[in-house]
């Protein structure tokens, strides 16, 4: 098993990125519960015909869609290990645990977080964001929100965040009780950051009217175009008005390892908290999802919740202690620490910062092919490693999507799609390690044989 699976990603390259699941291979996975035993081979076999050509792609380096990590067989192994301990993390006295304070420890010195500040792996930065925004309402409310609910309350709390923000944050007002309506979705500049002049009157707008305005999202990268919000404008706006400022960094917070890209996150080590992902830019493989927190104290006092069967002790296995389920609500979780802990060492920030810099250098490679392509136009400005553009011809929205959906059916790369400004643009998004140069050129010139070919069938 092994020895397939890293010839798998030795010859990833040689692979289609994606390719069409037949409905023979499909319909296997409708079989009935499996009462009688198979043969550990024959399991393995029926992965590698059926399971493994099938899978997303995202280690392959044209895969270039979305926001998907390549991962890395230092973390591959690493979770091979991990299984094989079958640790759980939730709490006790274990050293796997130890490893993931090890992180939250090296997380905080990365984002020059105090000592006291707490940290917790979840599963993407979707839980994070949702996370602290529980912990920025129980700072408004008080910690008895936990008992009496939001209906004991009079406050009429609203948050920001701007208008490029990834959906996940107003589903975290959604799933926290206070409500979508209760964001306030921000206009974004021509750069697609947060217009600070707008939220400053939101801000005002809302006080007068008798609100509350308890929280702000900044982005550190959006999903559409990579745009990073001024952070440091947002920290000096949420310590003026009290606010606690939470960084939505899954795509852009780990470039704080990258000297070159590190200065334009400036502010976010004023964060309140940081949802970032091990699992995007970090290349751990999936999932690693991540939450930092200044102030450790309220974190705990948001999730522990206490039960005589979690008693801790001064001694023994139940000593410790805070223990991670203190901190969110997972109560079993898995040891995700270990495959960040080996990739780090294994890599190291250095090399790792290196090669978030590289896909950026990509991003601009890809945009000058595009500037010096008359069929391309380019649809958003490059911030960091996300390219939007599209092919010009006719009825571009359709004839850009058809690029697209045929573009994945040929193997040969799978880029996304997003909308800007009511226009489709084929969206790049180069989180992969093992991307290069004449990756870039076969996405070209296969955006430019697709779009000959969609237009030629269209004329016919
Ligand atoms: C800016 C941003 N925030 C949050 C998320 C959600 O992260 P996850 O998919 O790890 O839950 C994404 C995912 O792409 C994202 O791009």
């Amino acid at each position: 098993m092994l020895d397939d699976i890293l010839d798998y990603i030795e010859g990833i390259r040689e692979r289609p990125v994606w390719q069409p699941i037949p409905d023979s291979v499909r319909a296997r996975f409708h079989e009935a519960v499996p009462t009688d035993p198979t043969e550990l081979a024959a399991v393995h076999d029926d992965f590698m015909r059926h399971i493994l050509p099938f899978a997303t792609g995202n280690s392959h380096p044209r895969f270039m869609g979305w926001v998907h990590g390549g991962g890395n067989v230092a973390g591959m192994l690493a979770e091979m290990l991990a299984a094989g301990l079958n640790a759980n993390l939730g709490g006790r006295d274990h050293v796997p645990i130890e490893v993931e304070r090890q992180i939250v420890h090296w997380t905080r010195l990365l984002f020059d977080f105090p000592s006291t500040a707490t940290g917790l792996f979840v599963t993407g930065s979707s839980m994070a964001n949702l996370l602290g925004a529980l912990i920025a309402r129980t700072r408004a409310l008080g910690i008895d929100v936990r008992q009496n609910g939001l209906a004991s309350t009079s406050k009429r709390l609203v948050a920001y965040t701007s208008a490029a923000a990834h959906r996940c944050i107003s589903q975290a007002m959604d799933l926290s009780g206070l409500g979508i309506k209760s964001l306030r979705v921000i206009a974004t500049n021509d750069a697609y950051q947060i217009d600070i002049d707008a939220l400053n009157e939101a801000i005002a707008s809302d006080r007068k009217a008798g609100f509350t305005p308890f929280l702000m999202i900044g982005t550190a990268g959006t999903v559409d175009t990579g745009a990073l919000d001024d952070l440091a404008a947002l920290a000096s706006i949420a310590k003026r008005e009290n606010l606690w400022l939470h960084v939505d960094g899954a795509i852009g917070a780990l470039a704080i390892m990258a000297p070159d890209l590190a200065p334009r996150l400036a502010g976010i080590q004023q964060a309140d908290s940081i949802a970032l992902d091990f699992h995007k830019w970090g290349q751990v493989p999936y999932d690693a999802g991540f939450l930092l927190v200044r102030d450790g104290t309220l974190h705990r006092d948001t999730f522990a919740s206490p039960a005589a069967y979690l008693r801790r002790e001064t001694r023994g296995l139940a000593a410790g202690g805070h223990w991670p389920c203190d901190f969110g609500p997972d109560l079993s979780r898995g040891f995700r620490a270990l495959k960040t802990w080996f990739t780090l060492k294994v890599y190291g920030t250095a090399a790792l910062g290196a090669m978030i810099s590289r896909t950026c250098e990509l991003a601009r490679y890809l945009e000058i092919k595009i500037a010096t392509t008359k069929e391309l136009e380019l649809l958003a400005p490059v911030s960091l490693n996300i390219v939007c553009f599209r092919h010009r011809g006719e009825n571009p929205d359709r004839l850009n999507a058809q690029i697209v959906a045929d573009m994945h059916e040929s193997g040969i790369a799978a880029p996304s799609t997003t909308v800007l400004g009511n226009r489709l643009a084929i969206r790049v998004a180069l989180f992969n390690h093992r991307t290069e140069p004449r990756d870039i050129d076969a996405l070209i010139n296969a955006v430019l044989k697709l779009g000959a070919a969609a237009t030629r069938k269209c004329v016919a």
